[in-house]
């Protein structure tokens, strides 16, 4: 039996919901692969990262990491919730831009900022540029001159600390790609340059430990950082960070080892480790920024699949085949990520067998799941994978020339499209016939 699945999901016919709505019927209605996302849940996690902050008395922003998963209505029920975003791309500007999102609440990070997305994000009056790199204040700066405008900015510091945490999604370590390195004084160099330019508004700064996080440790020990940092720039350059943003990263529960804390306690904890910090030093109590990307949109997203085929294999665990796959969820073959799946008609039928959950695509590492304990099955039946919200649809491609699935909001026992599947009219509107 599966024990993510509370009591309050299982409908009268003994169906999964999904914000309310039978998750049988949603695949019915809206064909398979279909990802869901339960809207109240992303509502009730970006509130409560708030309120830790409103009982600390803390100034704040919740930065949604919309690299997680990025569409128009996701940028509005953020904005709805008072949530801040982050982008990464032009194409994520783009999105919220068409969303409405408010603009002085966008942050827009990435490690190669091109001159046409600089220019873009100034053009649109976007809150923050998160500088990581030399190049970037260059052709931040020929942008601003050229316009004549100004910009609040941030430094991204690599802090020097790995979290314990899955390898692949590491990014604090000393030579990570991302941010300016502290040993060898280059984040100085930056702050130097930043200050020196007046169209700059330097606001203070940033670092991300990594992704998938469940240890409290990686969060004080970046915290402890980050003001030390803000103290040494204090005395060096008389510069006071008015914000201090430790980045996202929280990690999330996707199978039954594993035991996060709640994202609102590692909130907490960076709280109190900056407040305890800050209090040893002549500085005033910075603003703290959070950046959750997972912990916001994947606890809330489902992705619905039909069985077809079934592959017994001779003293092994037979391979029961599902309509989509590394084209719709590519991070279990990527890293190897492990999720549960459910039969959406009963998810608490008795499990019978060990099955390896493949997907369609033509890719021997199509695995959604190596180890899937399942009921009995048959072709036609509707199985959800639970906590798909996070890098899934937003990794999604086309490979095999697949289109992708639909993405639908449910809330309240409204179900809604906010992304549609994709047509094979989609997948060649792009191509040009070769005229030999
Ligand atoms: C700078 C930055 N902030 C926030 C996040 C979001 O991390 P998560 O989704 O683990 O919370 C990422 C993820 O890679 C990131 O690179």
């Amino acid at each position: 039996m599966n024990e993510q699945i509370t009591d309050q999901q299982i409908n009268s016919a003994g169906h999964l919901m999904i914000g309310g709505c039978d998750a049988v019927e949603l695949a019915h209605q809206y064909g398979t692969p279909l990802v869901v996302y339960d809207v109240q849940q992303i509502r009730r996690q970006i509130r409560a990262f708030k309120h830790v902050f409103e009982e600390n008395n803390v100034e704040y922003a919740v930065s949604y990491a919309s690299k997680a998963f990025a569409a128009i209505a996701m940028y509005q029920v953020v904005a709805a919730e008072g949530g801040h975003t982050d982008v990464v791309s032009g194409g994520e500007l783009y999105t919220a831009i068409k969303a409405g999102f408010p603009m002085a609440n966008v942050s827009f990070h990435g490690n190669n900022k091109s001159r046409e997305e600089l220019e873009m994000a100034i053009d649109h009056h976007v809150g923050t540029i998160m500088i990581d790199n030399f190049h970037e204040i260059e052709l931040l700066t020929d942008v601003l001159e050229e316009r004549d405008v100004k910009v609040n900015v941030m430094l991204r510091i690599t802090p020097g600390i790995s979290a314990h945490t899955n390898k692949y999604i590491q990014t604090g370590q000393v030579d990570s790609k991302f941010g300016f390195d502290l040993q060898s004084g280059q984040a100085d160099e930056a702050l130097a340059k930043v200050l020196a330019n007046p169209r700059m508004q330097m606001k203070g700064l940033h670092a991300h430990i990594g992704s998938q996080i469940f240890e409290l440790a990686g969060f004080k020990g970046v915290a402890k950082k980050l003001v030390e940092v803000a103290a040494h720039w204090q005395e060096k350059f008389n510069y006071q960070a008015s914000v201090i943003n430790v980045g996202g990263g929280f990690g999330i529960r996707y199978v039954k080892d594993d035991t996060p804390l709640a994202p609102e306690e590692f909130v907490e904890a960076i709280i109190k480790a900056i407040k305890d910090e800050i209090n040893k030093t002549n500085l005033m109590m910075p603003a703290i920024w959070i950046e959750p990307g997972r912990s916001i949109a994947g606890p809330a997203g489902y992705n619905l699949y039909t069985v077809g085929s079934r592959k017994a294999v001779p003293g092994l665990r037979p391979y029961v085949t599902v309509d989509g796959g590394m084209g719709d969820n590519i991070r279990p073959a990527l890293y190897e990520a492990q999720y549960e799946t459910v039969l959406a008609s009963d998810p608490r039928a008795n499990l019978v067998e060990h099955v390896r959950l493949a997907g369609k695509y033509c890719e021997s590492g199509d695995i959604l799941s190596q180890d899937q304990a399942l009921p009995a099955t048959k072709p036609g039946d509707v199985l959800a994978m639970l906590d798909t919200g996070a890098y899934g649809y937003s990794m999604a491609s086309n490979y095999n020339r697949n289109p992708r699935p639909a993405v639908v909001f449910a809330e309240d026992g409204k179900a809604q499209v906010v992304i549609k599947r994709e047509t094979y009219d989609d997948l060649i509107h792009l191509d040009e016939p070769y005229r030999q």
